[in-house]
């Protein structure tokens, strides 16, 4: 691993922390290194393969297609990509896709799309307001976004017009918004941040706050979204229509792809040479993430996310009860994490790894658990009781 790690260092720019593991096989939740060791993912590539690892229908898809035609500009209809917006359009509150390659891009579209239609429409405020701890990517735009000052370090100045609030704080949001406001920016459960649910309410509250003062409402479903908050989009807990929803991670189970969806008198805006991504939207992608979309949907896989992931919750809360490490347990569907009272808790990932089980940490103390829907309770049981054992070494530093 050494040999790896130093080749690494010579090569790759130096902005990731990574874990010092060469992985090279998957297979549903499960991952295996270069030595053979098996390990339980409960990670999925931080909210990524939703199906599972190298599932045999996107891998059937992604070959076939492979063989047919990889790649065309946008300057041409393609199958896959028109099949996949009317899957999506069909399946959503929304009625128009443009396609991308990733989340940022995703919420780059937006924010683009807030402002040209703010313009339009004879508004003319360009101000976004988001929320504090919030995440959308790492662009100028994304960035400007995210509500965590520790990502804007060194890039400043980020883009004029970003305004933040307290994440479920409908007051300050109120006080906030303005003529100049195009547009709120939100995510449904804040993911990065450590897996913080929008308030009950919280959401109807600002739908209301936009339509009062002529706002788009655009919520990022970038990891919330693709079932893994018991529903296909996580907006449907809230019961609200957005007008924007931003997707990405798991839309092609791994595959890059990433995708605005609008309605369409919103959407109208994006006119010919307005924005353009070369790849977003290709033949590969687009077959890749039709036949993910095709497979959740038809094996119901945001109810099983909900099922399993009460299973997982109740799980995560008898853990709190005989530990003094664990602060709070939060959750919805499977998108769960257990915050800990203790520091450097890298070390629980660490020693969960050697163990044989993939774990995500945010925010330094939050483990943060994102598995494929597929993932099986005696799987998630497993898993958990190693974390007991590991939780009883760290107790004693949280009386
Ligand atoms: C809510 C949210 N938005 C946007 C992004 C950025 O996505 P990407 O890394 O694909 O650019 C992320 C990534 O973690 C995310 O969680």
């Amino acid at each position: 691993m050494e040999d790896y790690i130093k080749r690494a260092e010579k090569v790759l720019t130096p902005n990731y922390r990574r874990q010092p593991v060469l992985l090279v096989r998957g297979s549903g939740s499960r991952l295996w290194d270069s030595a053979g060791k098996e390990y339980l993912d409960f990670g999925a590539g931080i909210a990524s393969s939703n199906l599972g690892h190298s599932h045999p229908k996107v891998v059937a898809a992604i070959k076939d297609q492979a063989d047919k035609l990889i790649h065309v500009s946008n300057l041409y209809y393609t199958e896959p990509q028109l099949e996949l917006a009317e899957l999506l359009v069909k399946n959503s509150a929304l009625d128009q896709v443009f396609f991308c390659n990733s989340g940022t891009e995703a919420n780059e579209a937006a924010l683009k799309l807030a402002r040209k239609y703010s313009r339009d429409k004879g508004k003319g405020g360009y101000e976004i307001i988001s929320a504090r701890n919030s995440f959308h990517g790492r662009t100028f735009g994304g960035l400007s976004a995210t509500g965590q000052d520790k990502f804007w370090k060194g890039f400043e100045p980020l883009l004029p017009g970003f305004k933040f609030v307290d994440f479920g704080n409908l007051e300050q949001l109120k006080a906030l918004v303005s003529k100049d406001t195009c547009a709120v920016l939100l995510e449904v459960v804040q993911g990065e941040g450590g897996v913080w649910p929008a308030p009950p309410g919280y959401l109807a509250g600002v739908r209301k706050i936009c339509d009062e003062n002529g706002a788009l409402l655009m919520l990022d479903e970038v990891q919330t979204g693709m079932g893994r908050l018991g529903k296909l989009f996580g907006y449907e807990w809230a019961g609200v229509q957005p007008d924007v929803i931003t997707l990405a991670k798991a839309l092609g189970n791994g595959v890059p792809i990433g995708a605005m969806l609008a309605r369409k008198d919103v959407a109208e805006v994006l006119q010919p040479g307005t924005h353009a991504s070369t790849f977003g939207g290709n033949p590969l992608a687009t077959a890749a993430a039709l036949a993910t979309l095709s497979v959740i949907l038809q094996e119901k896989l945001p109810a099983r996310a909900e099922k399993v992931g009460r299973y997982f919750a109740e799980k995560l809360d008898q853990l709190k009860e005989s530990h003094a490490a664990v602060k709070e347990i939060r959750a919805v569907g499977l998108m769960l994490a257990a915050e800990l009272k203790v520091a450097k808790c890298e070390r629980v990932i660490d020693r969960m790894r050697e163990q044989g089980f993939i774990l995500n940490l945010t925010q330094g103390n939050v483990l943060r658990f994102l598995p494929a829907l597929i993932i099986e309770e005696k799987e998630i049981d497993r898993m958990l009781s190693a974390l007991d054992r590991e939780l009883k070494v760290l107790d004693p530093e949280a009386k």
